[in-house]
């Protein structure tokens, strides 16, 4: 694997091969890297903690040396684009580059070009594809249910914006999950979501499924009037605590975060004992070694 772009372009084994990978490096394995010395450089255009913070650790626990690139005092403030920042980066020795930008399916010329011989890792493009978030929500459920066949999975919330929700419908439906959404209807496209699952009301689902999967409602890509208030949003789609009570014995309560508290999930259900929240952002330290293991062996 040569880069890692999109769930799309891989097959369901290169993916149970990562998670499989991502759980031997969290009981301790080490990766025998082909060179002394690997540069990793990590662009961010849009902001991020998790990602960014959890690929450059895992850069670290691989032994690579990790660049930080700020775009605002970089060339691109002179207007440099994007593909002259990576061919850059490709012609000084850089080895991979973790991308995180708002156009969907940015990474698509860069690695096409014949002149681009460095690694595409993309930590997340616009509305697009988020393939390392999809990979260590595929582990965190894996651990607690030991495999995706015939598991319930609810994926709530603001899905037309979602990037995780594109890659883990697509994901979980491949590895056999039954997949159902949830969540203001206006914000799910039948034409594109219907073929992994139908749309319920959260009051009809919550009782049902193995995994809630809450998603954060994207104010920043909504047109301000659009948009629901706080209180409204949260007793008419939300994860409440009663709701939370009715979920069924053993099921998980999942978000890729942030999470706006008391919008999309009750306060007092991001750490409570069925919230898998934590664990998440854990995992995704080991998938993303094994992910940069990957593209880089
Ligand atoms: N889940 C996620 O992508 O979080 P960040 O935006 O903080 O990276």
């Amino acid at each position: 694997m040569k880069h890692f772009t999109s769930i799309e372009k891989m097959s369901n084994t290169e993916v149970l091969g990562l998670i499989k990978r991502a759980q031997e490096f969290k009981q301790g394995a080490v990766w025998q890297k082909p060179r002394a010395q690997i540069f990793a450089s990590n662009l961010f255009f849009e902001n991020s903690t998790r990602t960014h913070q959890s690929f450059a650790i895992a850069e670290c626990k691989l032994g690579l040396e990790v660049l930080e690139f700020n775009a605002e005092t970089s060339s691109l403030s002179k207007g440099e684009s994007l593909y002259d920042t990576v061919l850059t980066l490709d012609a000084l020795g850089v080895g991979v580059c973790v991308i995180r930008h708002s156009e969907d399916h940015y990474y698509e010329q860069l690695v096409q070009s014949p002149h681009i011989h460095l690694s595409i890792v993309n930590a997340g493009d616009g509305s697009g594809q988020h393939p390392s978030q999809c990979l260590l929500d595929l582990m965190t459920i894996q651990q607690e249910f030991g495999g995706f066949d015939g598991l319930n999975v609810a994926i709530v919330g603001d899905i037309n914006h979602s990037r995780v929700a594109r890659s883990n419908a697509q994901m979980l439906t491949r590895l056999g999950a039954k997949v159902t959404f949830s969540g203001p209807k206006e914000w799910f496209s039948a034409e594109e979501f219907s073929s992994y699952g139908e749309h319920w009301p959260i009051d009809k689902l919550v009782g049902e499924v193995d995994v809630m999967m809450l998603l954060r409602v994207q104010h920043e890509r909504h047109n301000a009037a659009a948009t629901f208030s706080k209180a409204d949003y949260h007793q008419k789609y939300g994860l409440t605590v009663p709701r939370a009570e009715r979920m069924k014995s053993g099921a998980i309560i999942m978000h890729p975060a942030p999470v706006n508290r008391d919008v999309e999930l009750a306060d007092a259900l991001v750490e409570a004992a069925q919230s898998r929240i934590v664990k998440q952002m854990q995992n995704g330290v080991f998938a993303r070694m094994a992910i940069l293991e990957a593209v880089l062996s």
